[in-house]
């Protein structure tokens, strides 16, 4: 395998971003082939079968431009696919859910978790599973917020009507004295100043991207896979199932650099 092959990187649409910026800081040397499936975002409200079709076609298409790791931006798609995506491919996976549930158990004080995710994340019931694996004590209480994934897509991070719907989903969590609140979505992070004005101060936000980018590190060392200092700059690609320039602009808005080129593709 040819160390300085591109990691591949996909998500359900523009919320992976947040992951392929922290590998971008983490990991400046690895180049990142992305992949946005902004034709069928959400992923969260379809059912396992579905979105298993979905990652299947996303990871043929990542084969064929020689990846040497996929990351799994996409916490609906890390719940419902790692696992079957792990033995069915030849190069080392690594989803986000993991790497959050690890960073909310190390973090919390009190021991009082909250989760925020999309249904299908929430009803899989990874993070608590995963939560107290690693330490039984811990309470985690969860929350499905549908919206956010839309909203963020359309753009609305810093809309009133956002703000709203952020104030009714967090009502209940709000009377739960949680410490730690993980935003188990990747586009959740992209909400932060929003949901942390929300919780209050006191509340720390998990963005699982961080500790995924660190994960990735690991992983890559761990299959002799990390890539070479080279006298050029990685390189990075990106595609998208739709909206090639909406995605550019969004990217533009969050990415340490300007991307010049997105590719539209037919994943089908
Ligand atoms: C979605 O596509 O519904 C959200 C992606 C995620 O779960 O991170």
């Amino acid at each position: 395998m040819n160390v300085n092959a591109p990691v591949g990187v996909f998500d359900s649409g523009v919320g992976g971003l947040t992951v392929a910026r922290e590998i971008m800081r983490q990991a400046p040397e690895e180049s990142l082939v992305y992949f946005g499936d902004t034709a069928r975002v959400p992923y969260g409200s379809k059912s396992r079968d579905t979105i298993l079709r979905y990652v299947r076609q996303i990871v043929r298409f990542l084969e064929t431009k020689e990846v040497k790791a996929i990351v799994i931006a996409c916490n609906t798609a890390s719940a419902y696919t790692l696992e079957t995506i792990e033995k069915e491919v030849d190069v080392p996976v690594i989803g986000v859910i993991k790497p959050g549930a690890k960073t909310a158990a190390e973090s919390t004080v009190n021991g009082r978790i909250g989760v925020i995710a999309t249904e299908a994340t929430i009803s899989s019931g990874l993070y608590p599973k995963f939560i107290r694996s690693l330490n039984p004590k811990l309470k985690v209480f969860s929350k499905a917020c549908p919206l956010f994934c839309p909203l963020v897509e359309e753009g609305l991070t810093h809309d009133f009507v956002t703000e709203e719907i952020a104030r009714r989903y967090l009502a209940d969590l709000q009377q739960k004295d949680i410490d730690t609140l993980i935003l188990g979505c990747t586009h959740y992070p992209l909400l932060r100043s929003m949901l942390s004005r929300i919780m209050g101060v006191e509340v720390q936000l998990v963005n699982p991207a961080y500790e995924t980018a660190i994960g990735l590190k690991h992983l890559l060392a761990e299959n002799h896979l990390n890539a070479q200092k080279l006298d050029v700059d990685p390189v990075h690609e990106f595609y998208v199932s739709d909206g090639a320039e909406k995605f550019k602009i969004f990217a533009n808005s969050i990415l340490p650099y300007d991307i010049k080129t997105t590719h539209v593709i037919n994943i089908e």
